[in-house]
């Protein structure tokens, strides 16, 4: 089995090194990462089950595959360390708005190169990998690589000019969920209901919704009109929703990020 290396262990890659050991079964033996702090490096080692390493050119010396989990203004500096060691290695990187191209400006054509966004479901398996079309990796390996990534959640390949608006949707979209499910609690805690319970119902509401869209195939809108009854409430809660501009929240939500991302590059 290849021996899977970590270059950083914060939340993103502390949920797939989960992932990885828990759902997958990669044995210890098989994986490491290096952070800068030692000691919180060590108790993720204890709790997850991988090898500290005390060095990124350690870590990179060891491993078949490097997952660049660092931040992503870090990354140029860990290239200079690790660059001379990373000939004839696979690196797969997690890191915003590194794609292939970015990375091909600073490494040449002997590392193979994979872009992968995740999301933070990804540490309840119900995650997002989406992986860049456009790679340099040996088939065999790459295959080998999607089969653990979608050991956390679903893996799905986009094309480069498409990976931005991708992770947009899927790597921020968490966070306009989990604000939708804090909003529809203050509305059930408004009306009695305890605020835990109210989680736990929208949590399962939000869940078994999305599963239903997924398992049925069925358009979003036929799912709603299933729900909508003629002069019942369901659809005069709708007329409020959007009356208060809903789904245009939801398109601008994603116009903020992209229009950031455009002023960026
Ligand atoms: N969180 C998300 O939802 C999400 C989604 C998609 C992609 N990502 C990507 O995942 C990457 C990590 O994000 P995160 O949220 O996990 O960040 P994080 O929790 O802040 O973790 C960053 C990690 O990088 C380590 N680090 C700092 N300086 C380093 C260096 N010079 N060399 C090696 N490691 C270094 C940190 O170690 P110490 O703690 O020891 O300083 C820490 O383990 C980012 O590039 C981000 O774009 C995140």
């Amino acid at each position: 089995m290849k021996k899977y290396g970590f270059i950083g262990m914060g939340n993103m890659a502390q949920a797939l090194a989960s992932g990885f050991v828990q759902k997958y079964g990669l044995e210890k033996e098989c994986l490491a990462a290096f952070a800068p702090n030692q000691e919180k490096l060590k108790r993720n080692a204890d709790r997850i089950g991988f090898q500290p390493m005390t060095s990124a050119a350690e870590l990179v010396q060891w491993a078949d595959v490097v997952i660049m989990a660092c931040k992503p203004y870090q990354i140029e500096g860990v290239l200079q360390e690790i660059g001379g060691f990373l000939p004839g290695k696979t690196l797969v990187s997690v890191a915003a708005g590194w794609d292939h191209a970015k990375y091909r400006e600073y490494l040449d054509g002997s590392v193979g190169i994979q872009f992968v966004m995740p999301n933070t479901p990804a540490m309840v398996g119900e995650g997002v990998l989406l992986f860049e079309s456009t790679h340099s990796l040996d088939p065999a390996v790459r295959a080998e690589i999607m089969e653990l990534f979608a050991s956390v959640g679903v893996v799905e390949e986009l094309p480069s000019h498409l990976m931005g608006i991708g992770g947009a949707v899927t790597g921020c979209g968490p966070a306009f969920v989990d604000l939708m499910i804090e909003a529809y609690g203050d509305a059930a805690v408004k009306y009695g209901i305890q605020r835990d319970t109210a989680y736990r119902l929208i949590s399962q509401m939000i869940l078994g919704s999305a599963k239903l869209q997924k398992e049925t195939g069925l358009h979003p809108g036929v799912l709603k009109d299933q729900v909508c009854s003629p002069a019942g409430t369901t659809i005069r809660g709708c007329g409020a929703l959007e009356e208060n501009g809903f789904r245009n929240a939801c398109i601008k939500s994603i116009d903020a990020i992209m229009d950031r991302k455009e002023k960026k590059s």
